[in-house]
């Protein structure tokens, strides 16, 4: 079995090969930005190198962000414990250019190690794009091969990504996975998409725009690639599993957590072990970047 460790060391190995700059994960609380609370994207700690206002001295870069989604646009905290794929807390494995490739390389270096270095068969992957980009859907029938029937046009928020009201923004094309038919679920745009069997794994964000309160203001200096893939999902496709909370990492947090409160954590006690197990890396790691419980706010 592959480890969640080993998996996120060849993430990074893979885009640094690739001339990436490996760049640590930021803490959990952004720095400068009052528009959030907690980071809950790769991207956070990248905003104003995208928007212009900063530089740094590479153009590419890659990282494993500690993220949490409790609350705010993106929220998954009401899934957690009832999906196999949601967390408050968990690691977003990405790629980034500012300014240097656009769609066409983004598009390469995901499906090259998915399927080339990973194995992964193409045949359980689908994309999605956002309905009006044709160019996108052009690139993922050259590109990966995919027959047309699994590039799906998604006319929704879904496929047009913004890490909150103000902030850069743009199209994306998601990579979902197939965890076969005897999970219950259809694919993305599908009445069944909230299903597990198709689980999103890497989202590719065509960066292009800038928005405030929600409204576009203007275009990015340079058209840009935001990537985000949740560890933990990717995590269960390579170890085999179709469950988030079934690969090493959950496992060993949920076997504790039974064995503390003398109870078995499968039938009835499942969703409460899990959302401990979950709620525990949150609150494990959110102390750790300096924020304590309160009863204000
Ligand atoms: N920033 C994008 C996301 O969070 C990749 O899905």
């Amino acid at each position: 079995m592959t480890s969640t460790n080993d998996i996120r060391r060849s993430f990074l190995d893979y885009f640094e090969g690739q001339g990436h700059a490996r760049v640590p994960s930021a803490p959990l609380v952004p720095h400068n930005d009052p528009t959030l609370m907690f980071v809950n994207a790769g991207m956070v700690p990248f905003k104003n190198v995208f928007t212009g206002l900063e530089k740094r001295d590479y153009s590419t870069a890659t990282s494993s962000q500690k993220c949490v989604r409790a609350g705010g646009k993106h929220n998954d905290l009401d899934n957690v414990g009832y999906t196999a794929r949601h967390h408050t807390f968990f690691e977003m494995l990405g790629n980034f250019s500012f300014g240097d490739y656009f769609k066409e390389q983004a598009i390469t270096h995901a499906w090259t190690l998915l399927t080339k270095e990973w194995g992964i068969p193409a045949d359980k992957l689908t994309a999605t794009v956002y309905h009006t980009d044709d160019q996108a859907f052009e690139l993922w029938k050259k590109i990966a091969g995919l027959p047309e029937s699994r590039i799906i046009r998604i006319p929704t928020k879904d496929n047009f990504w913004a890490m909150g009201s103000d902030g850069p923004c743009g199209p994306c094309s998601e990579i979902f996975y197939d965890h076969g038919d005897h999970i219950f679920g259809g694919p993305p745009g599908s009445p069944d998409e909230d299903g597990d069997r198709f689980v999103e794994i890497w989202n590719l964000v065509f960066m292009q725009f800038v928005q405030e309160n929600d409204e576009i203001i203007g275009d990015l200096p340079r058209p840009s690639i935001d990537t985000g893939m949740g560890l933990e999902r990717l995590a269960a496709v390579l170890q085999g599993v179709h469950d988030n909370y079934d690969t090493d990492t959950f496992k060993a947090l949920i076997a504790e957590s039974g064995e503390l409160t003398k109870t078995t954590t499968t039938g009835d006690n499942q969703a409460s072990h899990r959302v401990i197990a979950d709620h525990l890396r949150s609150s494990g790691f959110l102390v750790a970047d300096g924020v304590l419980p309160a009863n204000e706010g």
